[in-house]
């Protein structure tokens, strides 16, 4: 079986649970891939740091470019622009393919490095990029290719969807709630990426992007954020059987696609009024399709984790000509369950 080899650059929450991933379901995963999945090293920028899991400290390295002229996928999780742009576009320009969550500099850069990847035969993935977990960027960019996407509305920033719905549910003041987001880590120690909605602005560039088949990038994406959301408005939209959510939308209007960011009224009865927590779920329409809903976590290390590991695989799938998908499982015998309470 070939040997594809890995390489991490950034070790923090997403990145540990890569590797983890990568090491603990190695077996699993090359038959599912069709190839072994070598990590063949972890660039950081101190090696000494405390991270959340033990892994090999001979794995660690602080030449990230050395470890990306031999690898075949390499896998970005440093975030921001540079030196993660840079890095990208090496890895890209040796012909490697590249899996990133970096919505920042693809919501700026994501046509160029396409552009990049498509010239040297590498491919580019960033499932990982928009609502964490959530597989969305492929069911856009795949499964509803052979239909026409009317709008994408989507709740893709945990931090402030955690703020308004619990000043939704105890009537709390916008800065009180954002210190417990602080203090339970889901906001960022500066959240003004979060709370400007800069960060919902991103994801809606890259929603945007591939739903309608063209390029925007964060200039394009008007931006409203929710730090002068008030508990009195928020009272008034209960009084109304409204609830106020952070909505990226992509939608196509007469005058051409429209991509924006700001808080929305929506009534209660709506899919994404019950996203509650730190959740996100992204609302799909389609021509044909009609209305889909794709709902799940949107940030952590594991579930993050989780799509960059499926990005990596249909990489390596198609880098070994199409492994089978019914590859590697064991089946067991069916309980007969009526009437089961889940
Ligand atoms: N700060 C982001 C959020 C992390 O709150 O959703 C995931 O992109």
């Amino acid at each position: 079986m070939k040997t594809l080899k890995v390489a991490l650059l950034g070790c923090g929450n997403v990145g540990a649970q890569v590797a983890r991933i990568l090491l603990e379901d190695a077996s699993e995963l090359a038959a599912r891939a069709g190839a072994k999945l070598e990590l063949s090293g972890i660039a950081v920028r101190n090696i000494e740091a405390k991270r959340d899991v033990e892994l090999p400290r001979e794995l660690f390295t602080t030449d990230a470019l050395a470890l990306i002229a031999d690898a075949d996928v390499v896998i970005e999780l440093l975030g921001g622009m540079e030196p993660a742009g840079e890095l990208i576009s090496a890895a890209l320009a040796s012909g490697a393919s590249v899996v990133t969550g970096n919505k920042a500099l693809l919501a700026v850069r994501g046509a160029e490095l396409g552009a990049l990847a498509a010239a040297n035969g590498a491919q580019l993935r960033y499932e990982a990029a928009v609502a964490g977990a959530i597989p969305i960027l492929r069911p856009i960019t795949d499964s509803l290719s052979g239909d026409r996407i009317t709008k994408v509305m989507g709740i893709v920033n945990g931090t402030t969807n955690f703020i308004l719905d619990a000043m939704d549910t105890t009537g709390a003041q916008f800065a009180d709630v954002l210190a417990e987001a602080q203090a339970l880590g889901y906001a960022e120690a500066d959240p003004t990426a979060d709370v400007e909605g800069h960060d919902a602005a991103a994801k809606a560039a890259i929603l945007a992007s591939l739903a309608f088949h063209t390029d925007f990038d964060l200039a394009d994406v008007h931006c409203e954020g929710i730090s002068s959301v008030s508990a009195a408005d928020v009272a008034a939209a209960a009084d109304a059987g409204m609830v106020i959510k952070l909505l990226a939308i992509a939608e196509r209007l007469e005058a051409g696609i429209a991509v924006r960011v700001h808080p929305t009224l929506l009534p209660r009865k709506h899919p994404l009024a019950s996203v509650h927590g730190a959740y996100n779920a992204v609302f799909v329409e389609a021509e044909n399709a009609g209305e889909l809903m794709f709902y799940g976590a949107g940030a952590g290390g594991a579930p993050t984790a989780s799509a960059i590991m499926g990005d990596t695989v249909a990489i390596a799938r198609r880098l070994v000509a199409d492994a089978p998908v019914i590859a590697s499982g064991v089946r067991g015998s069916q309980p007969a369950l009526r009437f089961d309470q889940i």
